[in-house]
């Protein structure tokens, strides 16, 4: 039995993807659903969306609509686990379920998006993202940054909407100045 909370999220989400050509305006209209969304993550998440695992940060898919161009995962934080230097390439929201998640930007300095080389990364700000918190990103300008959970942090939960179907995404090698594109692992579940 589906979560009325979820599908009524999934639709409304769906529908703002529809309408919106703008990225900016569909975080917009959908960082306050997922503020709510969270409100009710125990109606919809099972165990298996909590699963950890030791050797990286977990990706638990919990709805995939490639043909509304939206996929829903939760992400699972164990301490001292981070991504790599990345950018998404779409837009997304993301609200925090459990723990602390800790977001630490980089600000490009070269001019030219197109470029996988040559590129200048500085460091930015950090965010801390307690529960209940949502933050939301566009693919441009791009966003760039790590984020995960320091060693010494209690475990994180995160629930993650993107617009697209997330398999792939930009890394970066800050000192080299290059960029990739790498494709990612999910758990169905
Ligand atoms: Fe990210």
């Amino acid at each position: 039995m589906p979560s009325p909370a979820l599908t009524t999220f999934i639709a409304l989400a769906t529908a703002c993807a529809r309408r919106h050509a703008d990225p900016a305006d569909c975080v917009l209209a959908l960082a306050p659903l997922m503020l709510a969304l969270i409100e009710h993550a125990d109606t919809f998440l099972e165990p298996q969306h909590y699963r950890g695992d030791p050797q990286h940060y977990a990706r638990n898919l919990v709805h995939d609509a490639p043909e509304h161009g939206l996929s829903l995962y939760a992400l699972v934080w164990l301490p001292g686990q981070w991504t790599p230097v990345h950018d998404h390439g779409s837009w997304g929201v993301v609200g925090v379920l459990e723990g602390v998640l800790e977001e630490r930007s980089y600000v490009r300095l070269s001019a030219d998006r197109s470029a996988d080389t040559g590129i200048e990364l500085v460091r930015g700000g950090v965010i801390l993202l307690g529960q209940h918190a949502v933050t939301s990103f566009v693919p441009n300008p791009d966003h760039i940054h790590i984020t995960g959970v320091p060693a010494e942090r209690a475990r994180a939960v995160s629930l993650h909407l993107y617009g697209g179907v997330m398999n792939s995404f930009n890394t970066y090698d800050v000192a080299a100045g290059t960029r990739r594109r790498i494709e990612l692992a999910h758990n169905e579940s």
